[in-house]
Order: structure tokens, then sequence, then C-alpha cells
């Protein structure tokens, strides 16, 4: 029939025929996702990243080819030719893109076998990731993660032709150099031809983009690797992708508007959904007084509230005594679980205790009466407006904390994240971005007891507050912003420092001598001795951003072939132990303790 091919070259793929192609003579190559023998049937579902088509043999119509089929096993690379036909009514299945049809074959090509396979195929929850990692090429074959192997792409290419439309330009950054500023352990890599030195892998492209606005590129971005030896978590990777942006001549809203502009083109590239834009924002301060943290998840509404004003001389031993002392007395209020048994509130307390709190009061609601300690301690009336200020309705939960303001804060923004899963709060929209501004320039480091950057050392401070720099450097605010989607860090940006005064200055609050921020960024500062424009930029981390685009919890989810928790490859077994031949190479001798 289609002698003029091999047998391996498909005229379709198995996620293309429809019920228009029927009576067409196709092949189809593919592996063998299921096979079912049917009242002297067979049915076999054939799959590709496109998708899955129905072929089924007859053996009316082919003894042979039957007998051929009944041998065919999961995994097995075939490729089969056919006719379209329209399946019989009551067999048409709505969920399936070819649904519609079937083919009835009239020739198997066996291409492939398969051994038996690892895991179930078929199986998309409870699988073990790191037998996953290890068969990735089978898991890749599954449909789910094909799926986000093409949001992934897709992603990529919006992006890509977002940036080219307005000017941009994608520059690649050597991946071997020297230290970046990011403020994680480097992975270093040891030279052959320069024994005893190292190249750094890049934590970022922090640097070289700094130094393609001094050479004039204006524009620049960059799909960058990076690559950072941190503690690894569910949205962490030693080697991660970034959407890397600068630009020059530029202030803080000019950044801003431009990655709205990008995450809108892509989402609706992408994924078809469109995103209001301008996103809310709010400043660091706001975000760490009403929820507790710098990344808040704004698809929850509850918020932390001081009610110290409310419930003062109250004769409730724990808030009077720590509204003495200088403490804050505040809460939130969790909709909806007012009617929680007493052991589910046990669990809040003694949650709340390990997120640093000394206690959590409760004061439920159930139909709209009161329960809790304070009714003792509260005239109706201010319970009334200590409700209203709460905003909690007939069935909701308050819960309040006392102590240090900012430390009960955060403990309660744990405590709020806690409660969102654990009562399956509803969430009032299903991406919520946000802008988080005006960051601290610098953070108390209090292992080192040093001051250090709170974004990096190339961050300029706010103008407003640079009288602050000499007196009270843990005051100044910086023209900083993050990005947050759903609670996550998306992204991190600033307006950088051109002037090397300023950049010096910095450099002596962090403890720098000259002489050490030279040794360390000299080709920097020297670059920036020879006009460097006004400058600023962002990074956001692309497997972030996919990940979440496609509902996952984990980035390893959206990595083609990522590490585990360990940082180890399952399937590679990297990282391994080099040659004695490789350490002679590179000079080197290896000092490992020996394993007990
Ligand atoms: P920052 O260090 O905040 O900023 O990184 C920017 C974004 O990169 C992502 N990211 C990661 N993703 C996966 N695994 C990791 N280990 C990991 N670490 C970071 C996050 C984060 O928000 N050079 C600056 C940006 C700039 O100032 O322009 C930088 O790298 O989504």
């Amino acid at each position: 029939m289609m002698n003029a091919l091999p047998e391996y070259r498909r005229t379709h793929t198995c996620g293309e025929l429809k019920g228009v192609d029927r009576g067409r003579c196709v092949r189809l190559a593919g592996w063998v996702n299921k096979r079912r023998d049917l009242g002297g049937l067979i049915f076999v579902d054939i799959r590709d990243r496109y998708g899955l088509t129905q072929v089924f043999f007859d053996p009316a119509k082919n003894e042979t080819l039957f007998k051929l089929a009944e041998d065919l096993k999961q995994e097995y690379v075939i490729s089969v030719e056919g006719i379209v036909s329209l399946r019989p009514e009551g067999m048409i299945n709505a969920s399936m893109p070819t649904g519609e049809i079937e083919i009835l074959a009239e020739k198997l090509d066996i291409l492939n076998d398969a051994c038996v396979l690892p895991f179930n195929m078929g199986e998309h929850q409870n699988l073990d990731e790191n037998l996953r990692m290890k068969y990735r090429y089978l898991d890749l074959r599954r449909q789910p993660m094909a799926e986000r192997m093409l949001l992934r792409h897709k992603t990529a290419r919006a992006v890509r032709e977002y940036f080219d439309a307005n000017n941009f330009l994608e520059i690649e950054t050597p991946t071997l150099m020297s230290s970046t500023p990011e403020g994680a352990r480097d992975y270093l890599v040891p030279s052959r031809v320069h024994p005893g030195k190292v190249y750094a892998l890049p934590q970022s492209p922090q640097l070289f983009k700094q130094l393609l606005m001094v050479g004039g590129m204006d524009r620049y971005f960059q799909l960058a690797r990076c690559y950072r030896d941190e503690d690894l978590r569910a949205d962490r990777q030693p080697e991660f992708t970034q959407i890397d942006v600068e630009m020059s001549f530029i202030e803080r809203d000019d950044i801003i508007n431009m990655i709205e502009g990008m995450l809108k083109y892509t989402f609706d590239k992408a994924l078809g959904v469109s995103l209001q834009t301008p996103f809310p924002r709010m400043t660091w301060h706001e975000a760490m007084d009403l929820y507790g943290i710098d990344k808040p998840d704004l698809r929850y509404p509850m918020i932390i509230t001081d009610v110290s004003d409310n419930v003062k001389d109250s004769g409730f031993q724990v808030f009077d005594s720590t509204l003495a002392s200088g403490g804050r007395v505040r809460g939130i209020t969790v909709p909806g679980a007012g009617a929680i048994s007493r052991k589910e509130g046990d669990e809040i307390i003694t949650k709340g205790k390990e997120f640093g709190l000394a206690g959590v009061v409760t004061l439920a609601f159930n139909q709209g009466q009161p329960k809790s300690p304070l009714t003792k301690f509260l005239s109706p009336e201010r319970l009334n407006s200590l409700r209203e200020l709460m905003k909690a309705g007939d069935d909701d939960l308050v819960l309040f904390a006392a102590g240090e303001q900012s430390a009960i804060s955060v403990a309660l923004g744990k405590l709020r994240l806690f409660l969102v899963q654990r009562f399956q709060l509803p969430k009032t929209s299903e991406f919520a971005f946000l802008w988080v501004i005006d960051f601290p320039l610098f953070s108390f480091n209090e292992e080192e007891k040093r001051i250090e950057a709170e974004h990096h050392a190339f961050t300029s401070p706010l103008p407003q507050d640079q009288h602050l720099m000499d007196t009270e450097p843990l005051k100044v605010r910086s023209n900083a912003y993050d990005i947050v989607l759903n609670g996550v860090e998306l992204g991190s940006g600033s307006i950088r420092i051109h002037d090397r005064t300023m950049q010096e200055k910095i450099f002596k609050v962090m403890g720098l001598s000259s002489e050490q921020a030279f040794e360390k960024f000299g080709f920097l500062l020297k670059a920036f001795e020879y006009g460097a424009p006004p400058h600023g930029g962002i990074a956001l981390g692309f497997d972030r951003l996919t990940a979440i685009m496609s509902g996952q919890e984990s980035i390893r989810e959206i990595i083609a072939f990522p590490k585990n928790h360990q940082a180890l490859c399952p399937m590679t077994g990297a990282p391994v132990t080099p040659a004695p031949e490789q350490l002679k190479i590179l000079k080197l001798k290896l000092d490992v303790p020996e394993e007990k």
C-alpha cells in the first residue's frame, strides 16, 4: 500500500485523525499504550506525544495480522497501516481528540520491543519520584509530562517573541566565570590549563548583564541557565533557568510595565488565559504587616489585623501584660472555620507554637454565637466591635496572638498558610500576581553578625533614604522589587547603582574595603569608570513560572531532567567520583572522609 515509505515513516501523528478523515489510508507510528483483547477482536491504543489513536485487529479480515497483534506488549514501538473508520455508535469517546475514529489495521510492523516496565505507565499519582527520574525517558512518554514540556516550550517561545517585538537582544553570557553576587554557594569547575584554579558556574548573569548595559546593548534578555549550591526545596533546583532582563535609561516602572506586558502576552499565547494588568503593588512593610511574609499569597483574602487598641485593659492577663511591655495583639480570621472541633483547635495551637507563638487565643462563631476565653473579659459591645474589626462572619474563627509585633506577624503569616491548606479555604483567583516594592536595602546576618545586601550589592537605595546610609543603614529602603505569584517569589530585580561613590559606600556598610570589593567585582567597578548608563533589571524563575502555569507544586515536574532533593540525578548517577586519571590531569587530590 505505502511501499514507497520505509515502515517507520508515518503519514499522521497519533493525535490528529478525526471523523472527516474517514476512509483514508494512513500509517501511524508510536508506542503501544494499551492492548485489550475483546470478544475476538484486539484493540491497541498507539501513542506518541501528540495523542492516542485506537487501532483494531479483526481476525476475520486478516488472521496472520491478528496473530502478530497478540504478541504486542506495552511500550513496543510499532507502525500500523490501515483505514480510518468511524467508531460504532456508543463507542465514541468525546474526551479524546481522536475519539470519533479508529483504524482498521491492514499492516503491522514491530519496530522495537520493550522490557518489562519499572512502573505502570497509566498511573499518574503515587508513583515514586526517584523511580520516575531514574526512568525519565519513560516518564516523559506519559501524556501529562508531554503536555508540560509543550507548555514550557510555548512559554519560552512567547517570551522570546515578546522581547523581540520590544527591541530586546537575546545575548548569551558565560557559564565558566568567576563568582557572582547572589549569595548562595558556587559550583566550581577546576581548570586543567591553570592547575589549582577554578571557574565558578554563574548563580545568575547579573554582572554580565550590567556589563552589557555598559556596552551599550540597551535592552537585553536571556533564558539563562543558573547554578546554585543551596538547600533544595520544591521550588529550588541546583540548576535552573531564569528569564533574565536588563534595560538602560529607565526607571522602576518601566521594568514593571515591561514585565507585566510580557506575562500578559505569555499567559495568553501559552495558556489562553487573559491576565488583568496592572498587577497590585504593596510595599515590603505593608506585606510584612498584613501577611507576615514578603511574598503574600493573594489568592486568599485573609489579612493580619492589629487589635491592640480594642483589647487593652480587658483584664485578660496575657494581652494586658504583653501590651504593657510594648508588645502587640494581632489576629486573623479564618472563614467558615467557626465550628471546628476541640481537636482541630488544639492542632492550631500546636502549629502556632511550632511557628513561634507563645499561645493562640481563639474566638469562634457558631451561627453567630461567640465562644472564647475572651467572653469573660470583654463586654458584648467590645466583643462586637472586635468582631467588626476582624470582619468575622457568623461561622468564622478568629485567632489572636500576643507578642513582639514583627515576630507575631511572621508567625501568624505562617499560620495563615497552614490554615489555607488545612481547611482547604476557597481561592478567589487562579493566578494572583503582586509586586512587592521598597525592600530594605540591607539585612542583618545574625549568624555572621554583619550587615549584608538584602538583594545584592549593586541595588540602589531609594533617594529619599540615602541620608540614613551612615547612621541607620538598616532603615534604608532600596529600589528593589519582587514579583510574587500565588505566594511564590517569581522574580526579583532592582534599579542598579551606576555611581561609583555610592557603590563604595554600600560596600563599606557591608564591611567590604575598596580592595576587597575590587578583588571580587573589580571588572565591573572598572567598567563603571568608562561611562555606565543608568540601568536596572529583573530575573524571573522560568521553572517556577511554568510550574505554576501548569498547576504543579514542584518545579521538578516541568524540568525534563531534574535533580532530586539531594541534588542527585537518579538516572545518570551524577555527581560521580572522578577517575584517578582525571584527578591527575587536574592536579587534584581528594580528601573525603571514609564512609562508615
Ligand atoms: P534572584 O536570586 O532573586 O535574583 O533570582 C531570581 C529568580 O530566580 C528564581 N530562582 C530559582 N529557581 C529555581 N531554583 C533555584 N535554586 C532558584 N534560585 C532563584 C526565583 C527568583 O525569584 N540577578 C538577580 C536578578 C536581578 O537583580 O536582575 C537574581 O538572580 O524565581
